[in-house]
C-alpha cells in the first residue's frame, strides 16, 4: 500500500469485530514499527503484547480500577491549554459526539470506560521505555508507534491508541509483569474494525497548514 494514501485513510477505531488476529500478521506489524529511526540507532521502544484470557483479565482490572478512580480524558497538562488548541478539541468532540450519542451512551463514559476496555479488541500492545531513559527518547517511541499505525493499516488491521490507561499504568504493570523500571507510555488496540459501528462513523479534522507551519524565505 502507498504509504501516503496509509496515512490519509488510517483513522482510530473504538469498535471492533470479534475476529482474532494472526501472530504472524502481528508479528509483521511489530517488525514494520522497529523500521522507525531512532537516535543513534537506540530503538528504546518496548512492546508488551496481550490477547485472549490474559488481556480479559487486564480489561477487567482496568474497569476496576476506573470504578474506583475515575480519571477523565484530558490533555494532561498542568495549564489550561490556549485558545488555538482547545478549539481543536472541541472540533473533534462536534465530530465524534453525534455518533456516539446513537449508541446511547454519554460521550464520557463512552471514551473513558471504552479506553479501560481497549474498545473490545482482541490484541492490546502495551508500549513502554526503560525508565534511564530521558524524556526526548520519547520522540523515538512516538515514531515507532506511527509506524505501527500505518504497517496495521496496510495490513487491514485498525488501531486506536489510548493514552488515558497511563492513569492506571499500576495495574498494568502489576497485571502483566513489567518491572518499576519500565514506563509505561500507551496502550494501542489493534483489531478488525466494526464499520457498522457508529463508534467508527466519524472522521476527525485537522488543522490548516498555514496554523501549524511557519515559513522563512
Ligand atoms: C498519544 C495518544 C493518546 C491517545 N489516547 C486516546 C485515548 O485514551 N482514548 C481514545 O479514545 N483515543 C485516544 N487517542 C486517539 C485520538 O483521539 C485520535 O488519534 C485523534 O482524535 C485523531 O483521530 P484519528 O486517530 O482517527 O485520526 C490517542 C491518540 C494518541 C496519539
Amino acid at each position: 500500500m502507498d504509504v501516503l494514501l496509509a496515512m490519509k485513510e488510517r483513522r482510530s477505531a473504538r469498535a471492533y469485530l470479534d475476529k482474532e488476529v494472526p501472530r504472524r500478521d502481528i508479528e509483521e506489524i511489530l517488525a514494520s514499527a522497529c523500521q522507525a529511526p531512532s537516535a543513534i540507532n537506540l530503538q528504546p521502544w518496548e512492546f508488551i503484547i496481550t490477547h485472549g484470557e490474559e488481556k480479559d483479565r487486564l480489561v477487567r482490572r482496568l474497569l476496576k480500577a476506573r470504578s474506583e478512580r475515575v480519571v477523565a480524558c484530558g490533555p494532561e497538562t498542568a495549564q489550561p491549554l490556549p485558545r488555538k488548541f482547545s478549539r481543536r478539541s472541541a472540533e473533534a468532540l462536534a465530530v465524534m459526539e453525534p455518533p456516539i450519542a446513537a449508541l446511547g451512551l454519554p460521550f464520557r463514559q463512552f471514551i473513558e470506560e471504552g479506553s479501560c476496555a481497549f474498545y473490545g479488541a482482541p490484541v492490546v500492545i502495551i508500549v513502554a521505555i526503560d525508565k534511564i531513559f530521558p524524556v526526548i527518547r520519547y520522540l523515538d517511541i512516538g515514531l515507532a508507534v506511527s509506524y505501527l499505525l500505518l504497517g496495521a493499516h496496510a495490513k487491514g488491521i485498525a488501531t486506536c491508541p489510548i493514552g488515558l490507561i497511563r492513569a492506571y499504568s499500576e495495574d498494568i504493570a502489576q497485571s502483566l509483569n513489567i518491572p518499576e523500571t519500565k514506563e509505561i507510555l500507551l496502550a494501542i488496540a489493534l483489531g478488525y474494525a466494526d464499520t457498522n459501528s457508529p463508534a467508527n462513523a466519524f472522521r476527525t479534522t485537522r488543522a490548516d497548514l498555514r496554523d501549524i507551519a511557519a515559513w522563512y524565505e
